[in-house]
């Protein structure tokens, strides 16, 4: 048995019979994380307003008796105390958040994540929680680091400090998410960690997110075929079962609130990620590049070694394969029809 397993057997044995919380556990990273803790063999909760979330997601652990599900929205701080009782770990993902289009476009909407991070990580404290694993975000980062897509740049978990400049209020809201817990953490001893995601992908994706608004073009044949910005972007897409497997390395081994990057080193510009879709799909539209929209920092890729150290943590899709599992899930979950009159909506909302 390699390393790897063993911290896979870790993280098993971490979670059987654990009673768990997974708010926001309809979306698409917490319906991911609910099937591997099921397979773990957790006691699992799961809390969403369905705002995002979707009840198919989790349907057969619902029939099945594996989770408990109970829609609600977790502002309510009687829902979060109910939502927190007798939990051990609680898996904080649930939030206000889309991609790009939606985070530049909604702010005020965003902002309320201060209120749902107040509510739930207060009620974790009153209910005794053990350990708060939060959902945190590249968009911790500040944005005056990353603006040349030029340079070989990798986003270690020290260059958020002051002075602060944080993407947009989403970004703002899950740093003071961060910035929260290290206090409960220092006042209370409310163990944490907060797992900074980047650009997450895979199947029960979002159009709002860029990789799967180039597969939802592709799949409608879009010609010409938009993309946002001048393509020049670098991004790590990283794959939803490897941030799913971080996650929960991360619960079992880190607790002292401090904060670990999830995300590959792969780095891959706008245009290149275009191309490798338009590639797997066939598709061979005249490209549109569409600069009066929201295009995001031009350079976002995170340096990953603390999670390599920590948690023995290193993705193991790479994007070419995650991308073809990805549209391939697209392709025979979708109708044309359906997204073609949809999808423009669908880029800037939830
Ligand atoms: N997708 C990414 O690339 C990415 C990157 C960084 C961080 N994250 C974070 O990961 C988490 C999951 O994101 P996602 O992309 O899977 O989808 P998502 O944003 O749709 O997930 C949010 C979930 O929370 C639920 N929710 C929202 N407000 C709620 C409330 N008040 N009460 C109860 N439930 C509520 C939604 O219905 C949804 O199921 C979020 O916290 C998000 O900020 C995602």
């Amino acid at each position: 048995m390699n390393d790897r397993d063993d911290s896979s057997e870790e993280v098993a044995r971490a979670f059987r019979g654990c009673p768990v919380l997974v708010t926001g556990g309809a979306s698409f990273i917490g319906s991911h994380l609910v099937d591997a803790l099921v397979s773990a063999g957790a006691r699992i909760r799961v809390v969403d307003d369905l705002s995002s979330g979707k009840l198919a997601h989790i349907r057969r652990h619902i029939d099945s008796g594996a989770i408990e599900f109970v829609r609600a929205d977790l502002v309510d701080p009687r829902v979060a105390a109910e939502s927190a009782a007798g939990i051990h770990t609680v898996f904080h993902l649930a939030a206000n958040h889309g991609g790009r289009g939606y985070v530049d476009l909604h702010q005020a909407d965003c902002a309320t994540n201060l209120l749902l991070d107040g509510a739930v990580f207060r009620a974790c404290r009153l209910a005794g929680v053990k350990k708060v694993v939060y959902a945190s975000s590249g968009c911790v980062y500040p944005n005056h680091r990353q603006t040349d897509p030029a340079e070989w740049l990798f986003l270690s978990e020290d260059q958020v400090g002051p002075p602060y400049d944080a993407d947009n209020m989403y970004g703002w809201a899950k740093l003071m998410g961060e910035l929260s817990l290290r206090a409960y953490h220092r006042d209370y001893g409310l163990k944490s960690v907060s797992c900074r995601y980047f650009t997450v992908y895979g199947p029960r994706g979002h159009e709002n997110h860029a990789i799967m608004a180039m597969i939802a073009r592709a799949f409608i044949r879009q010609d010409p075929f938009e993309v946002w910005g001048s393509g020049r972007q670098v991004r790590n897409w990283t794959f939803v079962t490897d941030i799913v497997d971080g996650t929960l390395r991360a619960a079992a081994r880190i607790d002292d609130a401090r904060a670990v990057n999830l995300g590959t080193r792969e780095r891959i510009s706008v245009i290149d990620a275009v191309r490798q879709v338009l590639h797997i799909t066939g598709h061979r539209p005249e490209i549109r590049l569409r600069r009066d929209m929201p295009i995001g920092p031009m350079n976002r890729v995170a340096d990953s070694s603390l999670a390599e150290r920590l948690l023995n943590w290193m993705p193991r899709v790479r994007f070419d394969d995650g991308l073809r599992t990805t549209i391939d899930w697209y392709v025979t979950t979708h109708g044309r029809n359906d997204v073609a009159a949809r999808l423009a909506h669908r880029l800037t909302e939830r």
